[in-house]
């Protein structure tokens, strides 16, 4: 295990994590004793528009993965248009590798409640979801009855504190489907109907849940925004950097010495993130790793120390995603956890429009034919066609992101398709199964 440098140590920043390690802060009791619902009681007392002009002066940018500006969100709800307002908590964390919102709901559930509150009070909203995945069976237990202890405490229900302001929150589970994180999706599985995602625009902002205007945002946002409150704005900018202020939780996994969840400014490289994991593990070298999940593409150690926020990663011709760092090592195969993240995607794959249905079968059974080794130099030709047909032509980003693992593996690791192809490399699977396998 390798000691971090200064420069490591000094990203580490628990603001969202800092109550982790403190024994049963998932109780009401202890959470208050740890200033829990400190930032609702001064949120209370604040006018709605001015905590919406809090949250865009902090510069606080969506964590489920787009990175869209959390005050500009808000500030897209109608005002005075006579409709219910609904926030919705995208709870639905579905992206391969990724692990923020989970620990943070079973630790620190009161937390993503306090900013419930707080986030429904400034859009003006009286009902709140938290959709969670139908898998986090835990997680939902917990919520439901941290949101029963904030009911009977006063927190929740009609006249908050006294404030006059009345709210409930509700925890729906899903069944375990990942296209229900699109957050179109998720509201017509919330609605009741299959989760299939809707034409955008318009945005939720205007016609959201029921037709009405909704803001969607994820966990990790919204548990941000009673820290923003508490702190202030300038004290969140000084954290992250100028255009992605703050911290995130990056969940690392993979052939490090200690795989986990690391909170760190913005702007923390990846060299600095495996060094907080103790370096690589033991005989492993870098060979590739992926900033957020399978829908973002593989980077190489030509990237070690490309600054893991918004920009920097647009500057290596990918998205900051989710911050699911996955680090893969000389004896991984780029070319199998391509084909591992395609059969994901097809199994995944809503099946509403054609590119994505097809495209992800199509290049689920041509991927399995080159590990098979029966694989031609025409494959990867087809394979790059498949996902020029599936980029932009996809109903939802689901389509999109089925293709970077596979451009991106193409572009860095050809040479492993080829020893594949020319038979310098031992076929994964026999051929006796192919296609659709
Ligand atoms: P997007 O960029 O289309 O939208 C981001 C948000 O901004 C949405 O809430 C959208 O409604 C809102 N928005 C954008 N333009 C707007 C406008 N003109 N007016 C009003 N609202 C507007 O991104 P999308 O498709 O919602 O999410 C894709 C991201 O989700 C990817 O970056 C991916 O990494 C991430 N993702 C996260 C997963 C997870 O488990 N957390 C799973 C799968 C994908
Ligand atoms: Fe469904 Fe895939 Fe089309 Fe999205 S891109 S609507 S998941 S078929």
């Amino acid at each position: 295990m390798t000691t971090p440098s200064k420069e490591a140590l000094a990203k580490i920043a628990p603001v969202l994590t800092k109550r982790w390690l403190s024994p049963d802060a998932w109780k009401l009791s202890v959470y208050e004793r740890l200033d829990g619902y400190t930032g609702l009681k001064k949120a209370l007392k604040a006018h709605p528009d001015d905590l919406i002009q809090l949250i865009k002066d902090s510069g606080l940018r969506g964590r489920g993965g787009a990175g869209f500006p959390t005050g500009m969100k808000w500030g897209f709800i109608p005002q005075n248009d006579g409709k219910p307002h609904y926030l919705v908590v995208n709870a639905d964390e579905g992206e391969p590798g990724t692990c923020q919102d989970l620990p943070l709901m079973m630790a620190d559930p009161h937390s993503l409640i306090e900013g419930v509150i707080i986030a429904s009070y400034a859009i003006r909203a009286n009902f709140a979801a938290i959709y969670i995945r139908g898998e986090a069976i835990h997680a939902a237990r917990r919520l439901r009855q941290a949101v029963d202890d904030a009911r009977a405490r006063g927190y929740l229900g009609r006249n908050i504190l006294g404030s006059g302001f009345d709210l409930d929150v509700v925890v729906h589970s899903g069944a375990g489907a990942y296209i229900c994180g699109e957050e179109t999706a998720l509201l017509d599985s919330l609605e009741g109907y299959r989760g299939q995602p809707r034409l955008r625009p318009p945005f939720p902002a205007t016609h959201g849940l029921y037709n009405s205007p909704t803001v969607v945002n994820n966990v990790e946002t919204i548990a941000t925004v009673p820290y923003i409150v508490l702190g202030g704005s300038a004290w969140f900018r000084t954290m992250g950097t100028e255009k992605s202020p703050g911290t995130k939780i990056f969940s690392v996994s993979g052939r490090v010495v200690q795989p986990g969840q690391y909170e760190c400014g913005l702007g923390v490289t990846l060299r600095q993130l495996i060094e907080l994991c103790g370096g690589m593990k033991p005989g492993h070298n870098l060979r590739f790793w992926t900033p957020g999940g399978s829908s973002t593409p593989l980077l190489t150690d030509e990237h070690l120390d490309a600054p893991l926020d918004f920009e920097g990663m647009m500057g290596v011709g990918t998205m900051l995603g989710t911050a699911a760092v996955q680090i893969f090592s000389d004896q991984d195969c780029p070319v199998y956890a391509t084909y591992r993240w395609i059969e994901f995607y097809h199994h995944e794959s809503c099946g509403k429009c054609t590119p994505c249905r097809e495209g992800n079968y199509w290049m689920k059974g041509i991927l399995r034919r080159i590990l098979s080794g029966q694989g031609t130099h025409a494959d990867l030709d087809t394979l790059l066609d498949a996902c020029d047909n599936l980029l932009g032509r996809s109903f939802c980003a689901l389509g999109d992101g089925a293709t970077s693992p596979v451009t991106s593996s193409i572009k860095y690791f050809k040479q492993d398709y080829l020893d594949y192809i020319e038979g310098r490399k031992a076929p994964m699977f026999s051929p006796g199964e192919l296609v659709g396998a």
